[in-house]
């Protein structure tokens, strides 16, 4: 396992009187080279979550770790988990920017934290914030600019003259640039047209396939069903299921998560409602249905 959180608990604000649990009792494990989707209705947590992986969030209570990264506000906990790690491991521990440089995040909306004066400055943050000294800075930058798309004629231009698809590929080669072990993505199809969205998603397979752990806040359920190995649905701040895609789709509880149902199940559930004969229930992409449908009916 790579990632795990046990019995993470979080609160916002907890001295006002109205706060509330945005993380309650949360358990999971996400192992290396997983493609791990984080589904759940607006509020259900999934942000909150997923910064407690680079240790911007500290839960409340229980821990999340990453390798032997372990993040939690709780002292007593904490000293108790880094007690039987080596020496250089629990120095490690307390340098935030070790875990930082791991867990690659693009948040959401991420061409609003672009802000340098040409493209390749601002991919060059990055691994500069992380002391690269300036010139293999930019030739990592350059690589990771090439990696999402990005070709040279755009590295002397100012970030805000790309359009929507372009600034975000450049905020995700900001990331890609300090060589992330798990790449974290919010949202990060929010917005952009079909084309945008369907270039992004190959290239996040990409980066997947490159052998990185990506983990990825979505609402399309079609893009779960195309990339993700292990889903993780949240609902109020609590963990509902973590399951595969088919298992979630096929699920009789998946009317209770208020997700949106992905293209080939509604196609699939209109099929058997409509009284079509063979059984279907195990088929689970449109090729193998096609094929059923193609049969000759005896
Ligand atoms: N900075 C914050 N201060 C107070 N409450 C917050 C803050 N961020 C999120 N919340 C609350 O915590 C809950 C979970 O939020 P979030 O993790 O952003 O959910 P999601 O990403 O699933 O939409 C929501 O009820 C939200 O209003
Ligand atoms: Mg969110």
């Amino acid at each position: 396992m790579q990632i795990k959180c046990e019995n993470i608990k979080y609160i916002y604000n907890p001295k006002d009187p109205n706060s509330y649990y945005a993380l309650d009792d949360i358990s999971l494990e996400i192992e290396k080279g997983d493609f791990v989707a984080i589904v759940g209705k607006t509020g259900s947590g999934k942000s909150t979550l997923i910064q407690t992986f680079n240790g911007l969030i500290l839960p409340t209570s229980g821990y999340s770790q990453v390798e032997y990264f372990y993040i939690t506000s709780d002292k007593k906990l904490f000293k108790s988990k880094i007690k039987n790690l080596s020496k250089q491991e629990q120095i490690d521990n307390k340098k935030q920017y070790m875990l930082r440089k791991k867990v690659g995040m693009v948040f959401q909306f991420p061409e609003y934290q672009l802000f340098a004066e040409t493209v390749l400055k601002d991919v060059m943050f990055g691994p500069r914030n992380f002391k690269v000294p300036e010139e293999e800075a930019k030739e990592l930058s350059k690589k990771a600019l090439s990696e999402v798309g990005i070709s040279e004629e755009y590295y002397e231009k100012s970030p805000f003259e790309l359009s929507g698809g372009e600034k975000r590929r450049v905020a995700i080669a900001g990331i890609l640039a300090s060589n992330p072990d798990i790449l974290i993505l919010d949202e990060p199809t929010a917005g952009l047209d079909p084309d945008g969205k369907k270039d992004l998603i190959k290239l996040i397979k990409e980066i997947h396939e490159s052998g990185k752990t990506v983990i990825l806040v979505t609402h399309d359920m079609d893009v779960v069903m195309e990339c993700a190995s292990k889903v993780v649905v949240l609902n109020d701040a609590k963990l509902m299921k973590i399951c595969t895609p088919e298992e979630l789709f096929n699920g009789d509880d998946f009317e209770t998560f208020a997700l949106e149902i992905p293209t080939f199940y509604k196609f699939k559930k209109m099929l058997i409602e409509k009284g079509y004969k063979k059984d279907i229930s195990s088929i689970n992409d449109f090729d193998s249905l096609m094929g059923v449908l193609g049969e000759k009916h005896e």
